[in-house]
């Protein structure tokens, strides 16, 4: 693969991981997510009419258009495409490039490992063509690319934490209006993340299903932010409309709960917010499967303040939290018991509240 001493542009993007707020964003509820260490950097420099990238687990991805025009790409080559294409329908002038990209993220495993490469080719194509875009705007613009690319019509969660990013701060966004404000994260708070060996992939799953049916719920009663939606709402909806508006109110409630309760630094507090939230997502909006669910209750076993299922759920990660001082035992204990019930899964990444992507 090429690897040039002296690409003209370096980007990166990092994951995220949400703390809480899961099936939130795209009803304009709060989300509270943080960018990870882990992400994917881009080294490019402008080249000719396509964008022709190589990456290093993935090989070489179909060259592109520059204006993403075209078929559509096969393989990871469709993200750059339609970051590309995104960019040209917002009337920005089109450069093709040419570099590498490596990640030292996993994929598949619900840290949207997706985003941040759509995040880091797109401040790539930025800069090859000598301009940049506000973080949300770029955040915006990926996120219609993720919905262009494989047809999931995810929210904004993944694309702003991606680009908002702070080293030691999670960011309380609104998605309905984007106000954001940075929450400290305690030191004393261990965040781990732990393979659950089911992948996920959210064009699989019943994602756009769950939010056909919280759309048709927050129709029915005739709102269009759910943060504007109380308990009270619920009453005389069908069963399905109103477990999934439930799911979305309470959660909303929850993620001030914890934001409060981390600014307290009541860490057993934000666990035992995380342990609700895992119920509410199992029983109310039915996004989890039972190794989510295993994962979670050994993690709390072991120890932990608290866990949940992490990301669009159906498989990937959860999210444990615990206290610094205890998170070697809790991940030992956590994988070894999990291994020996499933004989998969249980690997575990320490994850911390990081800055978000930008030029390297
Ligand atoms: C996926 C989507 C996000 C968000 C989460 C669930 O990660 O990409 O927009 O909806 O699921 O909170």
């Amino acid at each position: 693969m090429d690897d040039s001493p002296d690409p003209a542009v370096v980007t990166w993007a990092p994951g995220r991981v949400n703390l809480i707020g899961e099936h939130t964003d795209y009803s304009g509820g709060l989300v509270l997510p943080i960018a990870i260490q882990y992400g994917i950097l881009v080294r490019a420099s402008p080249a000719g009419s396509e964008i022709r990238l190589e990456s290093e687990g993935y090989g070489a991805a179909e060259p592109v258009a520059a204006d993403g025009g075209g078929e559509t790409a096969r393989g990871w080559a469709r993200y750059a495409q339609a970051v590309a294409a995104e960019l040209a329908d917002a009337g920005r002038q089109a450069v093709g490039m040419t570099g590498t990209v490596s990640s030292d993220l996993p994929a598949g495993s619900g840290l949207s490992s997706s985003a941040a490469l759509e995040v880091a080719v797109g401040l790539a194509l930025c800069a090859v063509a000598d301009f940049e875009l506000e973080p949300l705007e770029l955040a915006l613009l990926c996120q219609r690319a993720e919905l262009r690319a494989v047809g999931v019509p995810c929210g904004i969660l993944d694309q702003a934490a991606c680009l908002l990013g702070r080293e030691g701060k999670a960011i309380l966004l609104d998605c309905d209006s984007l106000e954001h404000r940075l929450i400290h994260v305690p030191a004393e708070a261990a965040l781990l993340i732990v393979d659950s060996g089911a992948p996920r992939s959210l064009e699989h799953t019943a994602y756009g299903e769950r939010r056909s049916q919280l759309e048709h719920a927050m129709q029915l009663i005739g709102a269009t932010r759910s943060t504007d939606v109380g308990l009270s709402n619920l009453a005389g909806l069908d069963d399905v409309s109103a477990r999934r508006l439930r799911h979305v109110v309470t959660e909303n409630a929850r993620v001030e709960r914890f934001a409060a309760a981390l600014e307290a630094g009541d860490l057993a507090a934000a666990g035992r917010l995380l342990h609700e939230s895992h119920a509410s997502l199992r029983d109310d909006y039915e996004v989890s499967i039972p190794e989510l669910d295993l994962l979670v209750e050994l993690a709390e076993e072991a120890g932990a303040f608290g866990a949940r299922l992490l990301g669009g759920g159906f498989g990937g990660s959860v999210l444990v939290l615990t206290d610094a001082g205890r998170a070697h035992d809790v991940v030992g204990a956590v994988g070894t018991e999990y291994r020996r019930r499933t004989g998969v899964g249980g690997e575990t990444l320490l994850v911390r509240a990081s800055a978000g992507a930008g030029r390297r």
